[in-house]
């Protein structure tokens, strides 16, 4: 089957949906698609893709660039479809397009209890670093 990976339309938000339900079904409310993919395409959305395959959305990758480094982020492939090299090709989609904007360094989180997939990102010139990750929320 054919695969094509190309930006993200509107008209793959059902099906980004159903790929993010099927490969991240413990992500909390707020990287769910109906809040992830306004957020998204109201900033940078030209680094958002889809991979399409027999019709259907089979992948995605999200990326943003701030000026001082790259992130990854939802890297998704249907379960039914890993295996095959298609997440390899989502993430240097993503790397050429941070490369283009004058990014030299990506970024990403895998989350604890994901740990397994750091073998797919190492296998992509990934290294684990010593880092601690730490967020805060900016809502009041
Ligand atoms: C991670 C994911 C995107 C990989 O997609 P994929 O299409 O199966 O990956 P690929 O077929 O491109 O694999 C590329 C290489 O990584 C290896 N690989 C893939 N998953 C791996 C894993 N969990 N551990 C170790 N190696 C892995 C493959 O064997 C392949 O190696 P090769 O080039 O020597 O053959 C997919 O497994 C997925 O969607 N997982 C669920 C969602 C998820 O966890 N996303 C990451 C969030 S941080």
């Amino acid at each position: 089957m054919p695969v094509t990976i190309r930006r993200f339309d509107l008209r793959d938000f059902a099906g980004v949906e159903a790929l993010w339900n099927a490969c991240f079904p413990d992500d909390p409310p707020h990287s769910r698609a109906q809040v992830a993919i306004p957020q998204k395409l109201a900033f940078q959305p030209e680094l958002f893709w889809v991979a399409i395959g027999g019709e259907r959305v089979i992948g995605s990758i999200m990326a943003g660039y701030d000026g001082h480094r790259g992130w990854l982020y939802s890297v998704a492939v249907l379960p039914g479809e890993q295996g095959h090299g298609l997440g390899a090709r989502l993430v240097r989609t993503a790397e050429d397009a941070l490369r283009a904007l004058g990014c030299t360094k990506v970024n990403l989180q895998v989350r604890d209890t994901n740990k397994a997939v750091a073998g797919f990102y190492a296998g992509l010139g990934y290294a684990e670093e010593p880092r601690i990750s730490m967020g805060r929320w900016l809502q009041d």
